[in-house]
Order: C-alpha cells, then sequence, then structure tokens
C-alpha cells in the first residue's frame, strides 16, 4: 500500500472512516460486522483508522478500542472532540452538542481514551470550531492536553483558513480534516493552499460523495428515517434526479479505466496532492478491499480534466450541507 505522510506520522495513503460502523448512514451495523470490516482493513495494511467522541455517542471509539487495542502499536488512531457532551457535572448527556469549552475538551478526551482503550491518542481533532468561543482556547486546551501525554498532535476539522492560520500560531496543527471529493470542491477555494504554506496534512472525509459516486446508489426512498443524506440538498427530490445524470459519463470514465467508480473518485484525490489523505467510510468488508486497491490506480492528465470538467461545483445540483448544518462550519469570513 502506498504510504503518505499525516503530521508526523506515515501512514497507509488510504485510511478508514470509522463512523459508518454506527453512525450517520440508517441503523448501526451489528457488533460482528463492525468487528469485520476493521479487522478486514487491519489486515489490509490499513494504518490511519478515525473516529469520533461523536460516532454513536462513543459507540464507535469503543468498537475501535476493543477490536483494535490488542494491535495499538501497528496504527495512527484519530479522534474528535468538541460535537457532544457526554459530562456535565454529575449528568451524563449525549447528543450532537457543538462545545469547544476547554473543560468540556478535556472530559471528552478522558473518555475518548477510555473507551478507545489507550493511554494516548495519535491525532485529536476538534470536530467543529464552536464560534462562541474563541478557537486559541480551544486549540490551547488541546495544547495542555499534548503537554500532558495524553495526546500527541492536534487537528481541526471543517475550518476556515482564517481559523487555521490562528490556531497555528497558538500551538503547530499536524491536519486538517474537511469534505472533499470531485464534488465538494471546497477546499480548493483557500483551506488547501493555506495547509500547504503551513504544512498541514490535509485529511478528505466523504471521499465517495457519501455512497453518491459508487456502484450502488443509495436509493433516498429506501433510506432508513435517521440517515443523514435525507437531509441534505443533493439527494433531496429537486436535485437527485439531476445529479444523477452526471453519472453515466462518469461510469464510462471508471470503465475506461478499469476501476470501479468508487475507486475513481478515491484516484482522483489521491492525485490532488502527495498531502491528501481520503478516509472513506463503510460497513463492508467487501468495500474495503475495494476502496483500498484505488491507491494502486495511475490517472492521466486527461482523464483528471475530463473529471474536473464532469463533476464540479457548478456541475452538481444543491448545497453539500442543510442551512442548520451549514451554519455550523466554518467558512472563509467576508472581505
Ligand atoms: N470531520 C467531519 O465532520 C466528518 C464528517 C463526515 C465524515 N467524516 C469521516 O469521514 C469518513 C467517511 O465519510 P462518509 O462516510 O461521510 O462518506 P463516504 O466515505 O464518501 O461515503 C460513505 C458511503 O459510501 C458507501 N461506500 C463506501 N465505499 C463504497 C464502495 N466501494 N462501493 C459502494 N459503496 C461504498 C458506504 O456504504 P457501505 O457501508 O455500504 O459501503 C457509505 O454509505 C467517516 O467514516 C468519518 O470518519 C468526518
Amino acid at each position: 500500500m502506498q504510504q503518505r505522510q499525516l503530521g508526523p506520522y506515515t501512514v497507509s495513503a488510504i485510511g478508514l472512516g470509522c463512523m459508518n460502523i454506527c453512525h450517520a448512514y440508517g441503523d448501526p451495523v451489528s457488533k460482528e460486522q463492525g468487528e469485520r470490516v476493521l479487522r478486514t482493513a487491519l489486515d489490509a495494511g490499513v494504518t490511519h483508522f478515525d473516529t469520533a467522541a461523536l460516532y454513536g455517542f462513543g459507540v464507535s471509539e469503543k468498537m475501535v478500542g476493543e477490536v483494535l487495542g490488542p494491535y495499538r502499536q501497528q496504527f495512527t488512531l484519530a479522534s474528535k472532540c468538541g460535537m457532544t457532551v457526554e459530562e456535565e457535572g454529575n449528568r451524563v448527556r449525549t447528543g450532537r452538542v457543538i462545545d469547544g469549552r476547554p473543560a468540556t475538551l478535556r472530559a471528552t478526551c478522558e473518555g475518548s481514551l477510555k473507551r478507545l482503550k489507550t493511554d494516548v491518542i495519535d491525532l485529536y481533532y476538534l470536530h467543529r470550531f464552536d464560534k462562541s468561543v474563541p478557537i486559541e482556547e480551544s486549540v490551547g486546551a488541546l495544547a495542555d492536553l499534548v503537554r500532558e501525554g495524553k495526546i500527541r498532535t492536534i487537528g481541526l476539522s471543517e475550518v476556515s483558513a482564517t481559523t487555521l492560520r490562528k490556531a497555528h500560531a497558538v500551538h503547530p496543527i499536524s491536519a486538517v480534516q474537511t469534505e472533499y471529493s470531485l464534488w465538494t470542491r471546497n477546499p480548493e477555494i483557500a483551506v488547501l493552499a493555506a495547509c500547504r504554506e503551513l504544512g498541514v496534512s490535509f485529511v478528505a472525509f466523504s471521499p465517495v460523495a457519501r455512497g453518491f459516486l459508487c456502484d450502488v446508489l443509495p436509493s433516498i426512498a429506501a433510506l432508513p428515517e435517521k440517515d443523514i443524506r435525507r437531509a441534505m440538498p443533493r439527494f433531496s427530490p429537486e436535485n437527485y434526479p439531476k445529479n444523477l445524470a452526471l453519472l453515466t459519463p462518469y461510469k464510462k470514465i471508471a470503465e475506461e479505466v478499469r476501476c470501479t467508480p468508487a475507486q475513481l473518485a478515491l484516484a482522483w484525490l489521491l492525485h490532488q496532492g502527495k498531502d491528501i489523505l481520503p478516509i472513506p467510510g463503510t460497513a463492508s468488508e467487501i468495500h474495503v478491499r475495494e476502496n483500498l486497491a484505488a491507491a494502486d490506480i495511475v490517472l492521466s492528465n486527461e482523464v483528471i480534466e475530463r473529471l474536473n470538467n464532469l463533476i464540479n461545483q457548478r456541475t452538481v445540483s444543491g448545497n453539500r450541507y442543510s442551512e442548520q448544518s451549514a451554519r455550523e462550519v466554518d467558512t472563509e469570513p467576508l472581505p
């Protein structure tokens, strides 16, 4: 497997997003299936596992800890805080709450360490910038956790270039994790350039467009109530059919390259720079293997240009997030 640099760590070019075994897209899979997915990835050479306190409100971290704990020295472990509250005094609360206050981040980290069955987390992200807390304070709290040996490096998720620069001035940031794929090009506006200037690795989440750039397309009507794609404008009854029309020529290119649609999406990302690390998520061990094989695909400049022209911010219909979720991400301040 091709290797890439994630902050100070050398890891597999393609990692595993561990949200999908229990969160976001329908019902959680069985414990046995979750274990199969994680073991398959480890055995196939994945050395970058990405989870978060938010995913399944601790379930994902617990499963990663239980299944991969015995192999802890073999991989780089990334998790996230700042988007779920576990404890307030004696009251235990779970929910999707953006909270970047230092005491909350510290409490979440203690919970993450226990669930992950580890003494130290290699890369700990602030899952969302809490706009009611200065970024310097949240990152300052994470810097304290580095000094105390509870986490090794700091990451940020879904931040603007401006916020990244402010944070980096407090403590070096090792990685930024943001949605990036053929159909989500936002990082190309400013964040990627800032990462490159500061020497920060870029972790691309939702790299196969939440299942859109894949063989088996999500049928929106058949999605469970809890599936977050139901609330995403690109999957709405108005936009989804228009987006589906892009797939016929896309799949033709995949056929020409002799790969699957998901592999083409991942190969395109890997060709955007050596500093890009995609973390596809899946609850299927077959898809784990399929996705990892994308690291060996070489795309010509001509194919990359055709992909760029076919699927981009102008040709895709609908915003990536609902209004509520869009408010939660940090975008560049207007000049
Ligand atoms: N920082 C953040 O705010 C944030 C937000 C979202 C996600 N993430 C991270 O990024 C990871 C991946 O993102 P994501 O899950 O949203 O999007 P994704 O990886 O683009 O897409 C996941 C979806 O694609 C399907 N899929 C994956 N590989 C496939 C293949 N080879 N063939 C067919 N279908 C395939 C999966 O279904 P199957 O299960 O059937 O394979 C799943 O429904 C997450 O696990 C999480 O770690 C971070």
